[in-house]
């Protein structure tokens, strides 16, 4: 099929075909459709959408560009967590070990950070000598011997998305919710999962910050997971303010130790039961997701999920030690206090500006080859809604001197300390 037939049936409202789709992504992949022709193709998708009907052969033909994982041989169900990506999200760092203390597996293949949020697999990196780039045999070996990994992306599962993703940034075309969909959900459904649960974030530390378009993108990925006999639940949750106190990579590994020893935030642990519950109620290992949210309370009240997270990152290499002395992870040389400048409740008008804090500390990256700083970052002092007054320390900021003061200036703009109460964090359920 000519190219230009598939853009122009695009480009004139029709309905793409599974033959043009097939056809699009066979010449793509073999090199005969060259980027600027898939690049026409993703604009004319970002301006007039795809429908389902486009979108399950479309996911269908990115999942196929690799193998998925096979997990013959191996039993218990195969459950996994994917986030649309905020400020201070370490959930997966508790979850993953918490959901195999109670018996299901968790195959969770992780992103990087990239813009204002911290990705998954940095923050474990924070951990010395810890791998993430594991082969398939690696990793089904983890998931039958330890019941979790998180590692990333490898070459061969979903290289479509690798190479299409890579031109939708070059080109602004990633916020586009068919586009978004079947991104996350080809990298999903290829590792041969029994449940998945999605949270979608909304607010101004989110990457879709409004939350009808948060809505209509979790509709969107449940409807699809189904076109594929996958039980996919989203919960949409609240990035108006940092999740937990922690942003920055080491000083999240150290978070996620407290939540994995049974304290921590209550905003981190609320979330890891409520995604966690969703996914052991999905995999039929509980009645409910109440029930299993008392599950994983009481993994990780007992040590249980502790336990397996220090045998997974053993697993992979990381230095066990410095989960026992977790001094080890404050690398940063100096500590700046951040004062309130007037009084009222703690509250934040741009929570991405955290996010861009750490990142100009040397906590993030401009382009995917930067080298972050794992030690930067900033620890708030109190929680959200708390009231402060004027002269009080807000926060202490991680810093090794680099980009210090647009850091500070960053922070005190993210601040709005007359605002009112913050939202619930977790906000609607779509199934
Ligand atoms: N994350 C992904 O994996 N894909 C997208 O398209 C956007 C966010």
């Amino acid at each position: 099929m000519d190219p230009r037939e598939i853009l122009r049936m695009k480009r004139d409202g029709e309905r793409l075909t599974p033959e043009a789709i097939e056809a699009f992504f066979e010449g793509y992949l073999a090199g005969d459709i060259p980027d600027y022709q898939a690049s026409a193709l993703l604009t004319t998708i970002f301006m007039r959408g795809m429908n389902a009907e486009e979108l399950v052969p479309w996911t269908r033909a990115m999942l196929e560009s690799g193998p998925s994982l096979d997990w013959q041989g191996i039993d218990g169900p195969m459950v996994d967590k994917h986030s649309t990506g905020g400020i201070g999200d370490k959930v997966s760092l508790p979850l993953a070990p918490a959901l195999a203390a109670c018996g299901v597996r968790v195959p969770m293949i992780s992103g990087r950070g990239l813009g204002h949020t911290g990705g998954t697999l940095d923050k474990l990196e924070a951990i010395p000598g810890l791998r993430v780039a594991l082969d398939l045999d690696a990793l089904r070996t983890q998931v039958a011997e330890v019941g979790c990994v998180i590692a990333a992306q490898t070459a061969e599962l979903v290289p479509a998305d690798a190479r299409l993703y890579a031109l939708r940034d070059a080109t602004g075309l990633v916020e586009s919710i068919p586009l978004i969909a079947s991104s996350i959900l080809s990298k999903k459904i290829c590792e041969g999962l029994d449940a998945l649960v999605l949270d979608v974030k909304f607010g101004s530390g989110a990457f879709l910050p409004d939350v009808e378009r948060g809505r209509e993108l979790g509709r969107t990925m449940v409807d699809l997971a189904k076109g594929f006999g996958l039980k996919a639940v989203v919960r949409m949750t609240s990035m108006e303010a940092p999740l937990g106190r922690a942003v920055g990579h080491g000083l999240e590994v150290i978070e996620s130790l407290d939540c994995l020893d049974g304290g921590g935030p209550a905003d981190l642990r609320e979330l890891v039961l409520v995604l966690g519950g969703e996914l052991l109620a999905s995999a039929g290992v509980t009645a409910d997701a109440q029930a299993g949210a008392q599950r994983l309370a009481a993994v990780l009240d007992d040590g249980s999920a502790r336990s397996v997270f220090e045998r997974m990152v053993a697993a992979q290499g990381g230095d066990v030690e410095v989960l026992h002395k977790r001094e080890r992870l404050l690398t940063a040389p100096h500590v700046m206090e951040l004062r309130a400048p007037s009084s009222g409740s703690l509250g934040f008008a741009e929570c991405r500006h955290v996010g861009a804090a750490v990142a100009a500390l040397g906590g993030g990256r401009k382009t995917p080859a930067d080298r972050i700083d794992p030690g930067v970052g900033v620890v708030w002092t109190c929680a959200a809604g708390s009231q402060v007054s004027a002269g009080d320390v807000l926060a202490q900021v991680h810093h090794a001197g680099r980009g210090l003061e647009q850091a500070e200036d960053l922070l005190l703009r993210s601040l709005k300390l007359d605002g009112p109460a913050p939202g619930p964090l977790v906000a609607e359920r779509i199934a």
